[in-house]
């Protein structure tokens, strides 16, 4: 009998991959839902920065794909996506030069919570002569970025509407104080009361006489009841395509598709291994990356290049040169320390893709 594959052999460490048949099942899952209400997914890019993904997830039926930066909005356009939305504010003479360099490329929407900076970005679409769509962020609990419910909201709306080169397009209110928090308990309640203030606020445009076509918000830990809410046009989930261990209890329905690849490159005592991925191939700011596939492996700590793990049972079977996968805690900002991420399937490497907007913050 042909011994099974084993992509691990064809990889050099720290590397990371995906499980392409979880990945396609996680966007399709995920897309189903959506297919199933009135509001469209509009996946967020900021997760994987890889267009190839971002390809499939407009091909199962997303609307378009939702960014956090300029950097990445411009590795979009350049793959060809034609309908971004950039969820964050866009400050300064560099940058909004950029974005209007963008409009005659792609229908692009960004949000705003200022009026002079409505004011910037409407000097640069009149003179790029193509629209710049806009969504007044309205903060629902999160206290990051956003103005008040209600009048403050509708008067920058009103601002938007006025200005030339810009296209009132609605709001937007991002409930990221509540994604992490496990189901059950207060969660939904809180969820619905963070939306009634998305509800105020369209209430007040309509009697103030304005338009509101969107409402954009949403992330993979409350996307059944913001999903489900008459309220939301759309969805800016992103870490359901290929999932981490920070999520793994919020939303199991979705598999683990991401992994690191690590080698372990010495056993210094029985009970401790280490690895080759240290805090340049993982982020710990939500926890240890997760050991996957094997019992007795506890990360304990990353150095810079190495990994610090607790090893009993199995794990204490391991030897230098062995290959072994963890689970990274946070996959957003893990991705965004590798160049490539390799695809698997049935054992294989199937595929390489350029992480292409890595390190694209500006
Ligand atoms: C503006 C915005 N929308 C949506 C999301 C949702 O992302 P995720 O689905 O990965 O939680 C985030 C995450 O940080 C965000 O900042």
């Amino acid at each position: 009998m042909k011994p099974r594959p084993d992509f691990k052999s064809e990889i050099d460490t720290p590397a990371l991959v995906i499980d392409l048949d979880v990945l396609e099942a996680n966007i399709a899952r995920m897309q189903s839902f959506f297919d199933g209400q009135t509001a469209n997914l509009r996946p967020h890019f900021k997760t994987h920065k890889c267009p190839p993904i971002a390809r499939r997830q407009l091909r199962a039926g997303a609307k378009g794909i939702t960014c956090a930066k300029v950097g990445e909005a411009e590795v979009l356009v350049q793959a060809g996506v034609k309908d971004i939305l950039i969820a964050n504010q866009v400050v300064g003479g560099l940058k909004i030069r950029r974005l209007a360099r963008l409009l005659r490329r792609a229908r692009v929407t960004v949000a705003v919570d200022e009026a002079r900076n409505v004011k910037d970005l409407s000097a640069a679409a009149a003179a790029a002569g193509a629209p710049l769509g806009v969504l007044v962020e309205v903060d629902i609990g999160m206290g990051r970025c956003g103005v008040k419910p209600g009048k403050e909201a509708v008067e920058l709306a009103r601002c938007v509407a006025r200005c030339p080169g810009l296209e009132f397009r609605g709001l937007q209110g991002y409930e990221g104080h509540l994604v992490l928090q496990a189901p059950g308990g207060d969660k939904d309640r809180l969820t619905l009361e963070a939306l009634s203030l998305l509800v105020k606020t369209v209430g007040a445009l309509c009697r103030a006489g304005i338009e509101c076509k969107e409402v954009s918000g949403g992330g993979t830990g409350t996307y059944r009841t913001s999903g489900a809410h008459p309220v939301m046009s759309e969805i800016q989930a992103g870490s359901y395509a290929t999932m981490d261990a920070r999520y793994a209890k919020v939303t199991p329905e979705f598999g683990n598709a991401l992994f690191c690849v690590v080698t372990i490159v010495n056993r210094p005592k029985k009970n401790v291994a280490i690895g080759d991925a240290g805090m340049k191939s993982l982020t710990t700011e939500f926890g240890m990356p997760q050991a996957w596939g094997i019992r007795g492996v506890k990360v304990e700590r990353l150095a810079e290049e190495h990994t610090l793990m607790r090893v009993r049972g199995e794990g204490a079977r391991l030897v230098p040169g062995d290959k072994i996968l963890l689970v990274p805690s946070h996959g957003c900002t893990t991705f965004n320390l590798h160049d490539r991420v390799y695809g698997v399937r049935d054992g294989s490497v199937e595929c390489r893709w350029r992480i292409a907007a890595r390190g694209r913050a500006e």
